[in-house]
C-alpha cells in the first residue's frame, strides 16, 4: 500500500484524496458501505441501489466538479475504513460527512482522527473559516467522536426528510414520520486553532 506523506493524517489514520484514484479493493468497500442498511439508517439516507460502475461516476463527477472533496480513511496498515468528505463548499464554509463501513472498527478512535484529520486539512490548508455537521440526536457514538475533535452543538431541531450524503437516492420519509431530531454541530476555525 502506498501512501503518501502530503495525505492528511491524525493518529492512526491517514486520508486517501479521492483525487489519487482508488484501487478496486477500495471501490468495493466505499460501495459496500454505501449499499449496508444499517449504515444507510444512522446516516439517515436509503441503502444505494445503482451498480458500482455508475457509483464510481457519480463520485469522479462530483470530485472533478469540485463539488465535494473526499477522502479515504485508512487504517495504520493502510486498510480502507470508510470515507471522510466535506461539501456544500463555500469559500469560507464546509459539511462534513463521514462513515466508517467497517462495522468492527467503530468505537476505537478511527473516527475521531479521522475528523481530526480532515479539520486540519480544512482550516490549515484550505483556510476555511466554519466546518459544519448535522447528525441525528440518537447518534451518540457521532457526536462523541465529533466533541472530540472539536465540534460543538449548535442546536437541536426536527429533521426534516432526510437526504442521502451523496445524492444517489431518494430520501426516506419513515424518518420523518418518526419525527427524528437533528443536532446541528459547528467548529471554527479560532476554535480549532485553541485546541492547540
Ligand atoms: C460515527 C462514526 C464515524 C464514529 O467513528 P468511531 O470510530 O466509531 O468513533 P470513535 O471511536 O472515534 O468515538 C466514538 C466515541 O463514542 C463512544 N460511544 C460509542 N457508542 C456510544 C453510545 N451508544 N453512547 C455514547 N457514547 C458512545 C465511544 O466510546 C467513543 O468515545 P471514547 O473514545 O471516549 O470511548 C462511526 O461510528 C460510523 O461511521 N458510524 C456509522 C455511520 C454514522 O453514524 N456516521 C455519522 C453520520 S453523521
Amino acid at each position: 500500500m502506498l501512501i503518501s506523506d502530503t495525505w492528511p493524517r491524525s493518529g492512526r489514520v491517514t486520508l486517501k484524496p479521492f483525487t489519487e484514484g482508488l484501487t478496486e479493493e477500495e471501490w468495493r468497500r466505499f460501495y459496500e458501505c454505501f449499499r449496508d442498511p444499517e449504515i444507510a439508517e444512522w446516516n439517515g439516507s436509503r441503502p444505494l441501489r445503482m451498480p458500482i460502475w455508475l457509483f464510481k461516476r457519480v463520485v469522479m463527477g462530483e470530485v472533478a466538479r469540485g463539488d465535494r472533496l473526499g477522502f479515504g480513511i485508512l487504517d495504520e496498515g493502510g486498510e480502507w475504513l470508510g470515507t471522510v468528505e466535506l461539501y456544500d463548499l463555500s469559500r469560507t464554509d464546509a459539511t462534513l460527512g463521514i462513515l466508517i463501513g467497517a462495522k468492527d472498527r467503530w468505537g476505537q478512535g478511527y473516527g475521531t482522527d479521522a475528523v481530526r484529520a480532515v479539520l486540519r486539512y480544512a482550516f490549515e490548508r484550505m483556510n476555511l473559516q466554519r466546518v459544519r455537521l448535522k447528525t441525528f440526536k440518537h447518534n451518540l457514538r457521532a457526536q462523541k467522536a465529533f466533541q472530540k475533535a472539536g465540534f460543538r452543538v449548535v442546536s437541536v431541531v426536527p429533521a426534516p426528510t432526510p437526504r442521502p450524503s451523496i445524492s444517489l437516492g431518494p430520501s426516506r420519509p419513515k424518518a420523518e414520520e418518526r419525527r427524528l431530531e437533528d443536532v446541528h454541530m459547528e467548529v471554527t476555525r479560532e476554535e480549532w486553532q485553541s485546541l492547540g
